[in-house]
């Protein structure tokens, strides 16, 4: 185990299929921290997936749900895998730099989409792929609002890990 002499969450951000929750699960255990991945949680909250929640509530209300979820996790010093769209609201935002160190998972669009294509566990990918691609594009700026970017495409996920773990620790 690496300890990281910290007062703060680690969050990891980056759109869906750059390796969020792998990457922070093996992170957390690294650095002796406990895992929160937020979809998870918010899924737990509800007792629905979250195909069902999108159905239930729509877009908007698992965003609020996501904010929600956010600001209950992050009293906690954890390592906070997120998901893609956490970026979508500029509060989210200011919640994850109050309190945290956001890393940023980067990956090319035609890799990532060649992970999640078939996925149906992720409602928004049932949409045309250009508008994917436009929301990845929309998004990217503000991924990179992050302290932290991984070129994670030519990567495993232990060099993934070993790099943030470095960085935390300059
Ligand atoms: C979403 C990403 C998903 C999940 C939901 C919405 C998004 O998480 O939160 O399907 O808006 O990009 P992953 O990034 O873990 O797939």
């Amino acid at each position: 185990m690496t300890t990281i002499n910290t007062n703060y969450n680690v969050y990891l951000v980056g759109f869906m299929g750059a390796g969020k929750t792998t990457i922070g699960q093996s992170l957390a255990h690294k650095l002796g921290l406990d895992f929160i991945d937020l979809d998870s949680r918010i899924e737990e909250n509800l007792n629905l997936t979250i195909p069902g929640i999108f159905e239930t509530y729509g877009e908007k209300g698992f965003r609020d749900l996501e904010t929600e979820a956010l600001r209950y996790s992050s009293e906690r010093k954890a390592v906070i895998s997120t998901g893609g769209g956490i970026v979508e609201k500029e509060i989210n935002m200011g919640i994850m730099k109050g309190n945290g160190r956001i890393i940023f998972l980067d990956a090319p669009f035609k890799v990532l989409y060649e992970r999640i294509k078939m996925d149906p566990n992720r409602p928004l990918v049932k949409g045309k792929r250009e508008e994917l691609e436009e929301r990845f594009l929309k998004r990217r700026k503000r991924y990179e609002q992050a302290n932290y970017i991984i070129d994670t495409d030519e990567c495993s996920p232990k060099e993934v890990v070993d790099e943030i773990v470095f960085f935390l620790n300059e």
